[in-house]
């Protein structure tokens, strides 16, 4: 029997306490496919999540389990996790949207716009403070090894890749406190370096990162952390993405995007407070000296480089739900996490900026672009809505720009826009120095210095060019709008007939 159906009532609505109830009810919407047993000696959970996103896309293929997984020669019982935030539509189920279906784009604007909705009327998220609840009634310390009973490496954390460092936890949120930024918490990969040992790997001026050097600046031995496996959807993406700012606790962020303080539970080697429903804590000491990690397949989908510095951790005390559930994101292969929260996040804030601004959208299978939609008006507006983007989303260095009649969410729809709109001279606009991503593989050694990494952007204006840009007096007709404009109903009509010409086609 499936594990969503052996729940005897299963909540389809989120937000969700945990993972588990997520994935139930990812389950129970058809999004999950079950594998009982997998060789990962073999490295064949990562050809089968390539082969997954080569048949249904990014944004259409399953979340897998993998109940059984073979490691360093060993069957180990997981299971193991991995692409439970791939489809769109698991954005629609995590944020309890009560309608789904498998139109992913659909799904996803649902999404958006349910966050969205939920910002006050200054554009910024309600929190609710997390509440604590007594060590006994946590989830997440039904078992609590520490000393010599922990061994990392007994629990089924893979190698994604032959070429990385080794195996990865890499689906962690990393919790630190310091007194004067307060609580952070972010999802860092940590390469597995023996029982009791692990990287911890904050990029440069990631906040995880400020906090950690701040506590070295001021002569502290090590920096105390907890790593959180397996949160709920809403608490993951908090830590995954930038949609607090330095400063602002993401745990209370999630609380009010899920209307209920989360429930948090005091560590057993520290003081630090972190979320009570989720499968393991990994608590520990970050010294200051560091040690080489790496290298690991990184989000662009190439290998990253060997780190001859980078944090690691002395693992002090792990704590568990009586078989927990292990998560591995297969990085640069598929989604990781509900990216509505971030993206609703950044299109409220630079709507402060660029007032004609319909929507942005980053699209995670194309790292390095950004696609912005405004309702244009006046000669120039594209490249004044770009500006801010240049300056503040580092990532993104293709900032193609339409009209608001193209959907930002369907990649073929924009790269149209650019075959048909676009006019390579004068529609461009290259910025030569601008920050940029540590990460990119195209970043060259000149452009990397220590603290800041100084890239190229370019803004590809491919909105309809107004007289005053040199476009025509008449901007000539898309053919399906000259169709509509004779015919306004002929898509109400095939879509009816539709299930009839196609019952005997068979894909
Ligand atoms: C699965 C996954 C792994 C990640 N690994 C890293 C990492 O190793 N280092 C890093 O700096 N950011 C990583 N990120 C991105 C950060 O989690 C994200 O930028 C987050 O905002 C960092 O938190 P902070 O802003 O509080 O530092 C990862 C994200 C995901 C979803």
């Amino acid at each position: 029997m499936s594990q969503a159906a052996s729940l005897t009532t299963i909540n389809l609505l989120g937000p969700f306490d945990s993972l588990r109830m997520y994935m139930a009810a990812l389950e129970a919407h058809g999004g999950v496919l079950r594998i009982p047993e997998i060789d990962q000696d073999a490295y064949e959970a990562t050809a089968l999540m390539y082969r997954l996103i080569d048949k249904y896309g990014w944004t259409g293929a399953p979340a897998v389990i993998f109940d059984r997984i073979k490691i360093d020669g060993e069957w180990m019982d997981g299971p193991v996790i991995a692409n439970q935030y791939g489809r769109w539509n698991t954005e629609a189920i995590a944020l309890g949207i009560e309608q789904i279906t498998d139109d992913q784009p659909a799904m996803y604007q649902a999404a958006l716009e349910k966050v969205i909705s939920m910002a006050d009327k200054n554009g910024q998220w309600r929190t609710i403070e997390p509440v604590e609840v007594e060590r006994d009634r946590a989830p997440c310390k039904e078992v609590r090894l520490s000393g010599d009973e922990i061994d990392l490496l007994e629990f089924p954390w893979l190698q994604s890749n032959p070429a990385d460092a080794g195996r990865y936890i890499n689906t962690g949120n990393v919790i630190t406190y310091d007194p004067e930024h307060g609580r952070n918490s972010g999802t860092y990969r940590c390469q597995l370096k023996g029982p009791r040992k692990i990287g911890v790997n904050p990029e440069i001026n990631q906040h995880g990162w400020t906090f950690l050097m701040d506590m070295k600046e001021r002569g502290e031995p090590f920096a105390r952390a907890a790593i959180v496996i397996g949160a709920d959807p809403i608490t993951y993406a908090m830590g995954s993405s930038k949609t607090a700012r330095l400063g602002q606790d993401e745990l209370a962020i999630a609380g009010g995007f899920m209307g209920r303080p989360l429930e948090v539970v005091k560590c057993e080697t520290s003081e630090l407070l972190v979320p009570a429903n989720v499968e393991m804590v990994i608590e520990g000491e970050i010294p200051f000296d560091m040690e080489e990690e790496g290298p690991f397949g990184e989000m662009y989908g190439y290998m990253g480089q060997k780190k001859s510095e980078n944090f690691y951790m002395n693992v002090t005390a792990v704590t568990h739900r009586e078989n927990p559930w292990f998560i591995n994101q297969f990085t640069g292969v598929t989604r990781g996490y509900l990216t509505s929260l971030m993206e609703a996040t950044a299109n409220l804030t630079f709507k402060k900026a660029i007032p004609n601004l319909v929507g942005i959208h980053v699209p995670v299978e194309i790292t390095g672009f950004a696609f912005l939609s405004i309702d244009k008006r006046e000669p120039g507006e594209a490249f004044v809505a770009a500006e801010p983007l240049t300056k503040f989303l580092n990532i993104a260095k293709i900032i193609v720009v339409v009209d608001k009649d193209v959907d930002i969410l369907n990649v073929e729809e924009v790269m149209h826009a650019v075959g048909a709109r676009w006019q390579p001279h004068p529609a461009t606009r290259i910025i030569e120095q601008s920050s940029a991503m540590r990460l990119d593989p195209s970043i060259r050694a000149e452009q990397k210095s220590e603290l800041k990494v100084i890239g190229s952007k370019i803004i590809i204006d491919a909105t309809r060019q107004l007289p005053e840009e040199g476009g025509p007096e008449v901007y000539q007709r898309l053919n399906r709008a000259a169709l509509l404009e004779e015919f306004p109903d002929v898509f109400d009509r095939i879509d009816r007939k539709l299930p009839e010409y196609l019952k005997n086609w068979e894909v």
